[in-house]
This record gives C-alpha cells, structure tokens and sequence, in this order.
C-alpha cells in the first residue's frame, strides 16, 4: 500500500486535495495528520468518513514524538505537507505561530522523513515567497525569493530548509508554488469568501488601498490536480510553479460577486491598507505545463460562479464558522471594522 501522510488535510485545499484523491485512486493509504486550529475543519472532508484507506489524527506536526509514532505506525513512504497558519493579515497581527507550525513543524516532517526515508517529500507552498512584482513580469522558478510579510517569509524558510535537505540529505523534496487559490470550503477571512459571505450578510465589503493589488488566481481543484501530478511525477530537488494566468485587481473581483450576487456597489468600503501590501504577484506556470502536462482546465468566470453558489447553498457550514472563533477576529482587525 502507498502510505501518505497528508498533514493540514483538515483545511481548505488539503481537505480538497484528500477528497479528490479518495475518489481518483483506491492505492493510496491517506493519513491525515491535522491539529484542527480554527482553518481546520473535519466536514471539509466529504468522502473520506466512508473510506477503509483514511485515517485522521488531530495533533501538531510539531509534536516529533507523535510524528515519529505515525511514521513507524503507518510506515509512511511518502509525505505532502499542506499544514500550515495561512493568512497574511493574521500573521501581521502575531507571527509566532506562523513560525512554530511553518518553520519548526516542516522541520520535523523533514527530520523524520529523513529518518524513515520517505520515497518523496512534497512541500506545498506560495508565490508569495517571490515578493511583490511591479506592473511588468511573472515569477518563474528563477526568481530570487523576496518574501515580505511573516507569512511568506515562514513559508519561504520552510522551501529553503526543505532544499537544504535535498541537497545535504539526498531527501527527494519537491516543492509547488501555487498562486492564490479560490473555491468550496475556504474560510472566510480571505478575499473571496469573505466578500462573498459580507454581500450575503448585507455588510460592508472592506477594500485594503486602492484596490489595484492584483493577485493570480486558480480554482482550487485546478491546484490539487498539479499537486498530484507534481507528487507523482515531479524531480527530486526541484521547484513547480502552478498558476492558471488569472491577473486580478482586488476590485474587480469585489465587483464580480456583487453583479453576480445582484447587489450594489456602494457596499464596497475602502478601508486602510494592509501593512506592507504586496503590490502584485503573477505566475509564470510554463515549467509544469511543458514538463508534467499540467494545464488549469476551469475558466475564472465558471469557477467563481460555482464557488458562490456553493456558498449560496452551503449557509449552514459558514454560518457556524462566523459565530465562533473568526468573530472575534473580524471584529479586531486592525480595528478597522
Ligand atoms: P488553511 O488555513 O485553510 O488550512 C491549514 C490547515 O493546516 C488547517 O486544517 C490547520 O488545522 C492545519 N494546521 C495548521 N497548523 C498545524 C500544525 N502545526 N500541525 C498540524 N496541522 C496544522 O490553509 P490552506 O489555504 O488550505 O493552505 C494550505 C497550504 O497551501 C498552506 O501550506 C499554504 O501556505 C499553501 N497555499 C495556500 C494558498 C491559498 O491561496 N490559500 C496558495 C498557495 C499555497
Ligand atoms: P488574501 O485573500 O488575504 O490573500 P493574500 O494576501 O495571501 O494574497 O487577500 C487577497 C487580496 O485581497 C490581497 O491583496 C488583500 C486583499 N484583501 C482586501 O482588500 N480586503 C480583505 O478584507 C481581504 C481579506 C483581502
């Protein structure tokens, strides 16, 4: 059996990747290893509850004690490391955590892989560790890393351990750099989710800046289906940028779910920018096009229109996430709101 351990597979794209694998292939034994902080959430995980080859353990990859446990328990060969704290805005309000799960955890990961030997050692990551682009040019795997919040520079650490490994330890580390990803069960305090839910609520939509900041954005399902083909197919040492070549002004976007949502613009709020806002990032994906056939195969406009109706549909699921651990964070925020 290929044993995988799958840690962060309580969040939003790890939870999508587990139930997209579920259903793609029945060889694969799926450990997922979660320490359900507030992105974590076990109804993320559709299929999996029915499955003989899923297990689920809540605990800390930074445990070492109970990560070596799950290697020799489960005989792991192979590990993708989506855990991690994910928000820009909350690791600017305290980056301690981001360096604890980002940094240390990654290392254990590494550690014990080391250990064990893991086949392949997938490290998921971001854009974000190439800083911030002017109006001009994409990132390719070339580009130097430059990161500038606490979170891309946690992420951007936890590329450079996961490298070092490869290069000292011969560890077969493959690492994908994903743009900003959208879709079913993303919590919503990022952009899209959070405009979304606001628009449903008839609250304000907070707009950092200007709202030129352009992200790439890519359907989550689109990014899940590169991470498998990076695990499976990837070169050791190496680095696979995934975008779908969808340059957004935050704006645009905020508009998109109005019109879509029937609503008017006046509910959109400027609000005080994000500290050290990253101007612009945008994905040259060339690499893993040409040399794993990877090709995003959902259209900006059909994907956003179904993550809204998922929300539309899915009330309850969001309804119970607001009322709890994430009120007290949008209310706190910069006490902008
Ligand atoms: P998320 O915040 O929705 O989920 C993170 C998950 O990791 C949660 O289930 C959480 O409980 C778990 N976790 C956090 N710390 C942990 C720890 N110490 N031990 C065990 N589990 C822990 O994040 P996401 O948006 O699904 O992102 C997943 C990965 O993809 C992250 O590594 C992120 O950096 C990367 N990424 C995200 C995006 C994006 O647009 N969201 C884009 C590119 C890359
Ligand atoms: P976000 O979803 O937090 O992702 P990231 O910062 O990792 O790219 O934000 C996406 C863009 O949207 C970013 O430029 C910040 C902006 N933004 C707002 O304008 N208002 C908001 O309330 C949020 C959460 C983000």
């Amino acid at each position: 059996m290929n044993n995988v351990l799958v840690t962060g597979g309580a969040g939003f794209i790890g939870s999508n990747f587990i139930n997209y694998i579920l259903d793609e292939r029945d060889d694969y034994n799926i450990i997922n290893l979660d320490k359900l902080t507030y992105a974590g959430n076990l109804e993320n995980l559709v299929l999996s509850e029915t499955k003989k080859n899923y297990h689920f353990i809540k605990g800390d990859i930074i445990n070492a004690e109970l990560v070596n446990y799950l290697f020799q328990k489960f005989d792991i060969k192979y590990v993708i490391n989506f855990a991690a704290e994910s928000h820009v805005d909350r690791s600017i309000l305290g980056s301690e955590v981001f360096f604890r799960s980002n940094v240390l955890g990654t290392n254990v990961l590494l550690e014990a892989s080391r250990k064990f030997e893991v086949e392949k050692f997938l490290q998921v990551s971001t854009d974000e560790v190439y800083g911030s682009l002017d109006s001009e040019g994409l990132f390719t795997e070339e580009t130097p890393l430059h990161p500038n919040s606490p979170y891309s520079v946690s992420k951007a650490s936890a590329d450079m351990m996961a490298l070092s490994f490869h290069h000292t330890y011969g560890l077969p580390v493959v690492i994908t750099r994903c743009s900003n990803n959208y879709g079913s069960y993303q919590f919503p305090e990022k952009l899209i989710p959070l405009m979304i839910i606001n628009t449903l609520n008839n609250k304000k939509l907070p707009v950092y800046g200007d709202g030129m900041n352009v992200r790439d954005w890519i359907y989550v399902v689109d990014h899940n289906r590169a991470v498998k083909a990076v695990f499976e197919k990837g070169k050791e040492g190496e680095v696979y940028n995934i975008g779908a070549r969808t340059e957004m002004p935050n704006i645009e976007i905020v508009k998109l779910i109005l019109r879509e949502l029937g609503k008017s613009e006046d509910m959109i709020e400027y609000v005080k920018d994000r500290p050290g806002h990253d101007r612009r990032y945008a994905i040259d994906s060339t690499k893993i096009e040409s040399e794993l056939g990877w090709n995003p195969k959902f259209t900006f406009e059909d994907a956003v229109s179904q993550t809204i109706k998922w929300y539309l549909d899915n009330e309850q699921w969001w309804k119970r996430i607001i009322s709890g651990e994430y009120q007290n964070y949008y209310q706190t925020q910069y006490g902008l709101r």
